[in-house]
């Protein structure tokens, strides 16, 4: 184990390309409207806003929805001949834009156009009667693009070409805060590149890595490095699969995404044992909870913690820890058909890891078990 702290390695990084953190995420799915109210009933979201046909946009529908600051949007393409519904026929209702919030949209798009990336939206500013965004983009795995948001001069709902969306129908929140991270999926022989591309082309930084001896279990294994900017309110880890004796999970990922994409969004909250019993109220899945021996191990594991075990038990919910504290974390089956896309909900008591302490864990918690039936 290294001896730097995350925040050590984090202030390597290099700061050409300031990120004050996740602007919005958008998805290109096959119906912008069941998805944006699968979201405000499931998990919590509030309407924000829309763009459509009635706000003079003629070739999509974007809802946007919002709870504490993450902020999703919900676009389908309104032909078939759309770019937005030509890339949802090929990956399922997917991530198409990671977008960050910039201080200078113009400068980032330069700074890592110089630096090789591929152009997916030029520089350009758009206005109405609330100010001016600025906005850029460029291409990241995939056919995932990374966009610049430039908002300091901007106090509408959203962005130009939006409209407030007034709903009568509010849910009330889930306790979901921000976005802690959000994770790449990459194919065969590509994590090395991609990360690269992070280092050259973001100024990001390595600050953790697992190989697939530490992330397996007797099927399936995969290999991950997490990139983070210099304030560490930007983190993108990177998986790629890795042989097993059965098809690794990225691989049945890639598969069925018909490519490299976003494989799961992490979202921090503040009372995880709250949020979670919320979304399970409200139909949200979750993979189910390790056996009894995972929580029994708990102490010796990861030391005292503030909640109760047993209604972390109840829930399902991990544990895991680092030098700087531990972790809470679930993970929500896929929200779509295929296995594509799922959700991470996550609370951290000064644990700046991502977990992978869970996959030994649950590991030998299931041996134990198995140890219990005689089967071992
Ligand atoms: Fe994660």
């Amino acid at each position: 184990m290294s001896t730097q702290t995350f925040a050590e390695k984090i202030a390597q990084a290099q700061d050409f390309l300031p990120i004050n953190g996740t602007d919005y995420i958008e998805f290109y799915v096959g119906n912008a409207k069941q998805a944006a109210h699968y979201y405000k009933t499931a998990f919590g979201f509030k309407s924000l806003a829309y763009a459509g046909p009635e706000t003079g946009v003629r070739d999509r529908a974007s809802y946007v929805v919002q709870q504490g600051k993450i902020k999703l949007v919900l676009t389908s393409g309104l032909q078939s001949d759309s770019l937005i519904s030509e890339h949802a026929k090929k990956h399922g209702d997917g991530v198409k834009i990671l977008a960050l919030w910039v201080d200078d949209a113009y400068d980032a798009y330069e700074q890592t156009i110089k630096r090789g990336a591929e152009s997916y939206l030029e520089p350009q500013t758009l206005t109405d009667e609330f100010g001016e965004v600025k906005m850029a983009g460029i291409y990241t795995y995939g056919e995932t693009v990374h966009m610049f948001i430039e908002r300091k001069n901007y106090d509408g709902a959203f962005m130009p070409g939006y409209e407030k969306w007034e709903s009568d129908y509010n849910p009330s929140d889930a306790g979901l805060l921000y976005v802690d991270h959000c994770v790449g999926n990459v194919d065969w022989n590509r994590m090395l590149p991609v990360v690269k591309w992070y280092e050259d082309v973001m100024g990001f930084v390595n600050i953790l890595s697992f190989d697939d001896k530490q992330i397996n279990t007797e099927y399936s294994a995969l290999m991950s490095k997490v990139m983070s900017n210099g304030n560490g309110y930007s983190k993108f880890p990177i998986n790629e699969p890795a042989e097993g004796q059965r098809k690794s999970q990225v691989e049945e990922y890639l598969d069925f995404y018909e490519g490299e994409g976003v494989q799961h969004i992490a979202v921090a909250t503040k009372d995880i044992i709250k949020t979670v019993t919320e979304l399970k109220a409200r139909g949200v899945e979750f993979l189910s909870a390790p056996p009894e021996a995972y929580y029994d191990m708990i102490p010796d594991r990861v030391g005292e913690i503030d909640e109760d075990i047993k209604k972390l038990q109840n829930l399902g919910i991990l544990v895991d820890c680092d030098e700087e504290g531990y972790l809470l974390q679930i993970f929500t089956k896929p929200v779509e058909d295929r296995p594509t896309l799922f959700y991470e909900i996550i609370e951290r008591h000064g644990a700046q890891s991502f977990g992978a302490g869970n996959f030994k864990a649950l590991f030998e918690a299931l041996e134990k078990e198995q140890e219990k039936r005689g089967n071992l």
